[in-house]
């Protein structure tokens, strides 16, 4: 049983925002993959008072996930291959979801699957515990094995098929976790808010390599790359969560890349996001989700209003970070 965290927290200031067609505590979110596939992180903030818990990327099926090395430290962040491990839905349900709930999170189930059919399998067994989440993340990254390992995220029709078969299987909001390694992101996210999503998440992992210094061997054990995350991806995914918002305006974003600061987080909501994901940041430091929530907090007070929505909506340059 997980312990719940209880560490200083600044009650006196109000960081809701909505998403999901709910009032959330804070904009700031976990990011899936990046801190187990439930309360992990536990130990370290609040659940219940960050916006929600994003859990690792489930299939309605176990996965092991790829070869060791899995991960690689780079100067802007890290490279993984982690290859998407977990326990498959139903055992996900029995041994992870109960402590998400006794600690009062929010949870968001990240979904992944190799075929339309799998999203669906997946779908269908979260039904009967739908009343437990917030929302279903679908990421699409992934590789279509019917379709010759394309990825669903980079073709805007197959992405938009399996949203839709989501929204018909289950009636929880549908957010869509967008690949940023194809130009056509505006097109995917067009389809998959034709179909039933109400919610884009910019952005996964950047595919790149690394190779061991001096050598010629791979950092990863996939030998063939993987994705990069961290500082350094923010400024690529706060162009993309810009142009989102500028091609649907009024849609809810999250931006997730490279978040390590309030600073950070502020950049993704003064280009439109309503949410911010943490996920390389909390390997640095597993507090980071409650360091940053609690700087927000700090620069909300500083400009002498007492909730995000008062902060954001103050037009003159303020930040003194
Ligand atoms: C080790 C690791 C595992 C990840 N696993 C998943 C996953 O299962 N599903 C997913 O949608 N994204 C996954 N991601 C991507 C993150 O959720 C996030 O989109 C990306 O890391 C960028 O955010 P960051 O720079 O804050 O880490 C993973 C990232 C890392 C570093």
């Amino acid at each position: 049983m997980k312990r719940r965290w209880r560490g200083q927290q600044d009650r006196s200031v109000d960081l809701s925002t909505w998403l999901y067609g709910r009032r959330l505590p804070s904009p700031i979110m976990s990011a899936s993959g990046t801190s187990g596939h439930g309360a992990e992180l536990a130990a370290f903030v609040d659940l219940s008072q960050i916006g929600a818990v994003v859990v690792k990327s489930l299939a309605h099926f176990p996965n092991d996930g790829n070869p060791a090395p899995r991960v690689g430290v780079i100067s802007t962040g890290m490279i993984n291959s982690v290859g998407l491990p977990g326990p498959g839905v139903r055992r996900w349900i029995d041994e992870y979801l109960p402590d998400l709930i006794r600690l009062g999170a929010n949870v968001v189930v990240s979904v992944w699957g190799r075929t339309r059919a799998d999203y669906i399998t997946a779908v269908e067994q979260l039904v009967p515990v739908a009343s437990h989440l917030l929302a279903v993340e679908v990421n699409v990254s992934c590789p279509n094995t019917e379709k010759g390992g394309e990825m669903f995220g980079h073709d805007p029709k197959e992405t938009k098929e399996i949203v839709r078969a989501v929204s018909q299987t289950c009636s929880l909001p549908i957010g869509v976790k967008l690949s940023p390694n194809t130009d056509r992101y505006i097109k995917v996210a067009e389809a998959a808010l034709e179909v039933g999503a109400s919610t884009l998440v910019a952005s996964n992992t950047y595919l790149g390599q690394v190779l061991r210094e001096g050598s010629r061997k791979p950092v990863l054990g996939t030998k063939s790359g993987g994705g990069v995350s961290g500082i350094g991806v923010l400024p690529l995914s706060l162009r993309i969560v810009k142009e989102l918002n500028k091609a649907f305006p009024g849609c809810d974003i999250v931006g997730v890349g490279g978040v390590y600061s309030a600073s950070d987080a502020l950049a993704y909501l003064f280009e439109g996001a309503s949410a911010i994901q943490v996920g390389t940041a909390t390997f640095i430091d597993p507090r980071s989700l409650h360091k940053i929530s609690e700087e927000l907090k700090k620069t909300i007070k500083e400009q002498g209003v007492t909730n995000l929505k008062d902060l954001l909506s103050i037009k003159r340059e303020f930040l003194s970070f």
